[in-house]
């Protein structure tokens, strides 16, 4: 499918592993310049199809350096046309074994760099009248999960935010959505199972045995296809679509709509 991306400047976060980096692959392919920001980054700049990765470090829990990342790209590249919003995951406990600091410092990864980043995204984009912010969120806001109340709860409200932001520049021609992202195979989710493992005295398989099973597709989610729903949603295909959360989840949400 042709997406029409090409040439355009990306901002990916959170970028160098998993869904992020996968995601950064995937708008290169398709011809984009893309700045992949993460703490440890190389310093090549990666050709790849018609399209690039620059490296950029950057650290999310910086709250000034998040605030430059926007002009930085536009310093660098010229213009921002797609925004793709993604965070680190917070730590996985039961809300009632949540220290403040905790809570503190998942608001710190989850929630403000979402609206820093969404905000200075949004008006670079309505300045140049046209762009597309996807925010990378996960199905825990449609349904909590055991231990995942810090992204239940940040993360319903960065979906809140990102919906009242697509409110505010549709008129001027950008799109802001949301993917729900639900189980994929990355260093996370490895460092989950093998958690719960040591906690429940269970082999690691058995673990992942028990995430697979709540999955109707019988298997969760490679990277790569996360960042193919992603691309849909950044690219001209999905140009009547905006303000909405689509779902990749193999079928995991058990609700209607
Ligand atoms: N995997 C899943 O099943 C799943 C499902 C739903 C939602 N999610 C969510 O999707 C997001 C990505 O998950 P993932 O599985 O791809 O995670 P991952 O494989 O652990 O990758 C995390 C990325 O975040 C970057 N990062 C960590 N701390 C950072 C910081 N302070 N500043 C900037 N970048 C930072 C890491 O790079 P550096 O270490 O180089 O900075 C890395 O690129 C997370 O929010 C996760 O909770 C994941």
């Amino acid at each position: 499918m042709y997406l029409g991306l090409e040439k355009g400047v990306a901002l990916v976060t959170a970028a160098s592993r998993g869904i992020g980096r996968a995601t950064a692959e995937r708008l290169a392919l398709e011809g984009m310049t893309v700045v992949a920001a993460a703490r440890t980054v190389g310093t090549d700049v990666e050709d790849l199809g018609d399209g690039r990765i620059v490296p950029f470090e950057a650290d999310l829990s910086d709250t000034e350096a998040t605030a430059a990342l926007v002009a930085s790209v536009v310093e660098m590249h010229g213009s921002l046309d797609v925004a793709i919003l993604n965070t680190p995951g917070p730590v996985i406990k039961p809300a009632l074994d949540l220290t403040w600091t905790e809570w503190q410092a998942a608001h710190d990864l989850l929630l403000r760099p979402v609206i820093q980043l969404g905000t200075a995204a949004g008006r670079q984009m309505r300045r140049q009248g046209s762009g597309s912010i996807v925010l990378l969120s996960s199905t825990w806001v449609r349904q909590p999960a055991a231990g995942g109340v810090l992204s239940t709860s940040y993360r319903s409200a960065a979906s809140a935010f990102v919906k009242s932001l697509a409110g505010e520049l549709a008129a001027s021609g950008v799109r802001v959505n949301q993917l729900l992202t639900g189980a994929t195979g990355t260093d996370r989710m490895q460092g989950i199972v093998e958690m719960k493992s040591r906690n429940n005295g269970t082999t690691v398989e058995q673990e992942i045995e028990k995430v697979v099973t709540d999955i109707p597709m019988g298997r969760w989610a490679e990277a790569s296809e996360i960042a193919d729903a992603v691309a849909f949603l950044a690219s001209e295909r999905a140009s009547f679509v905006t303000g909405s959360a689509l779902v990749a989840d193999g079928g995991a949400v058990r609700a209607a709509h």
